[in-house]
């Protein structure tokens, strides 16, 4: 660990095994969801966290205070789905009042937002991915279970509205929806909203993943090129694994989250905590490291602080050395318990 400076002090206690820094906490504050999406619920699912063992909003801003001073510069809240929570911008205010913490944003499936976002805003909240994957109703409740369309694009004008900032994930899968990626970029370009094509990962509580499903950034891009024009790329965001363009005119910001065709380990500054309190180094790590029980026994900042630097020096490569081993398989871990 280098002491020479306070600032490199921070920087350095999430360090991992190979030099990855963690700047960026993840806190899944509910496994439960409005929706059923095929690419992360288990179908039907009834195998919710106990309440009983679900963190309250003071362990996880005790947290969160920890992972502060460890160098955590910006939470994202996510689920399952958030807004299912509530109170949630008291959690939100409370969040952004810790020293240290830049930007607390959050993603959502946009049902519950339309009336939630103004409040959001003012408690703290800086940005919000909004997932949405279809324009058709049909579709929507073929891949999310029930069909809320109209209450999601309303969300997205009700927060264009307050100028608030939003981006569009779409996770596309072949069959289902990849013939509307070109749809989805002219969306980018006339409301002006980034829209993220993200490559189906084995994340899926439902077991459907298969290698056939996952349409990679390459064949969008074609696609799209092809449909509307060139794509100029943007510059790159070393801590996001996001790759963005937009197209000659400057109208429209197309981004790519290429986990299976380019994955992003390498740069990984994430961490992640359940909402049944296990820490995560990585999406793929299961089921994680119990700190429920450390805040639910009192353990001072130092116990908690050693806990969590051993926990990263334990992090692994990623979905890297999944894909070098040939492992990848449907419901390596489930998304609706890690929230993305
Ligand atoms: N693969 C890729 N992205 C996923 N998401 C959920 N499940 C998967 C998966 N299996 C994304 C959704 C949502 C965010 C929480 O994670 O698009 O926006
Ligand atoms: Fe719910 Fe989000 Fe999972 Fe869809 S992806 S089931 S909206 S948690």
């Amino acid at each position: 660990m280098k002491t020479n400076s306070t600032n490199q002090k921070h920087e350095s206690f999430l360090t991992d095994s190979f030099g990855r820094i963690g700047k960026k906490l993840r806190i899944s504050i509910t496994d439960r969801c409005n929706l059923q999406c095929v690419y992360c619920m288990p179908k039907n699912n009834n195998n919710w966290i106990d309440s009983k063992d679900i963190l309250t909003f003071d362990e996880m801003i005790r947290f969160a205070s920890v992972m502060s001073k460890l160098g955590i510069e910006n939470i994202r809240l996510t689920g399952g789905e958030p807004l299912l929570r509530s109170n949630i911008e008291i959690l939100v205010e409370n969040l952004s009042k810790i020293t240290g913490i830049k930007k607390i944003s959050m993603t959502t499936n946009g049902i519950l937002l339309s009336d939630k976002i103004s409040q959001l805003k003012k408690s703290g909240l800086s940005s919000i991915n909004i997932s949405l994957d279809t324009f058709n109703h049909e579709k929507f409740k073929k891949i999310n279970g029930t069909d809320k369309l109209d209450q999601v694009l309303e969300s997205i004008k009700v927060a264009s509205k307050i100028q608030m900032s939003i981006k569009i994930n779409n996770v596309v899968m072949r069959g289902w929806n990849d013939d509307e990626v070109v749809d989805f970029a002219r969306f980018s370009k006339s409301t002006g909203h980034p829209v993220r094509f993200i490559e189906f990962m084995p994340l899926d509580g439902s077991g459907i993943w298969n290698e056939n499903l996952v349409v990679i950034k390459h064949e969008i891009m074609s696609k799209i090129r092809r449909e509307i024009g060139k794509l100029i790329p943007l510059d790159i965001d070393h801590s996001s694994p996001a790759r963005s363009y937009t197209f000659s005119d400057g109208k429209g910001i197309i981004g790519f989250i290429p986990s299976i065709s380019e994955p992003f380990c390498q740069n990984c500054d994430r961490v992640r905590i359940t909402s049944d309190g296990h820490f995560l180094t990585c999406l793929f790590e299961k089921p994680g490291f119990d700190i429920k029980a450390l805040l639910r026994e009192w353990k001072s900042d130092k116990e908690m602080a050693n806990f969590i630097q051993n926990c990263i020096s334990k992090k692994p490569e990623g979905i890297i050395q999944i894909i070098r081993d040939k492992q990848l398989k449907p419901s390596l871990n489930q998304m609706n318990m890690i929230g993305g």
